[in-house]
């Protein structure tokens, strides 16, 4: 049974950080498109971004179907909103019943909020085993360091 890396990234973050574990474990790679489009610049770009969050917005995703039988285990990754996860992630969430896999967290975030990201996610997924979880702070800025960590992270998982 294979891995899944699966997320959704609106500047390059959690991108950034989804394919260095996917590399790292040789795990498939999806990243999770929708065809709502946030403002990319300013106070705009928070302010929808957040509203989307609080209104608890599901927007469609525009992937194609995922078939997640063939994975016995799902790192899911996003960037942190408004102390949350990103809404194409409840998306995923919501459109995939997801139960009784292994499933590994990780995020993107500006330096607070990825705790209760974690634990909202764990929230809206039971009835799964969490493996474990991993949070970087703008990790683009800091790349070499990052990657080292997350290779780390993805090494020392049972998988
Ligand atoms: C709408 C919005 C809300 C955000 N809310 C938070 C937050 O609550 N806490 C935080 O630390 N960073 C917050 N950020 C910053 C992002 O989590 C951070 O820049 C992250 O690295 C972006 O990942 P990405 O490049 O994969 O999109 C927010 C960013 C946006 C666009």
């Amino acid at each position: 049974m294979s891995t899944l890396v699966v997320y959704f990234s609106f500047d390059g973050n959690t991108k950034f950080i989804a394919e260095k574990i996917a590399e790292t474990i040789s795990a498939d790679v999806i990243e999770l498109n929708t065809s709502k489009k946030y403002p990319t610049q300013g106070f705009r770009k928070y302010f929808w971004g957040g509203k989307s969050v609080i209104f608890g917005e599901k927007p469609k995703l525009t992937n194609e179907d995922i078939d997640l039988s063939r994975y016995e285990t799902i790192m899911i990754g996003t960037p942190v909103w408004a102390g949350s996860y990103a809404p194409p992630v409840k998306s995923f969430i919501s459109q995939y019943k997801i139960h009784g896999k292994r499933i590994a967290l990780f995020a993107s975030h500006g330096g607070n909020g990825a705790e209760k990201c974690f634990a909202r996610l764990k929230e809206a997924l039971p009835d799964n085993q969490f493996i474990g979880e991993t949070a970087y702070v703008e990790p683009k800025k800091s790349p070499e360091e990052s990657s080292a960590k997350a290779l780390r992270w993805a090494k020392g998982l049972t998988l």
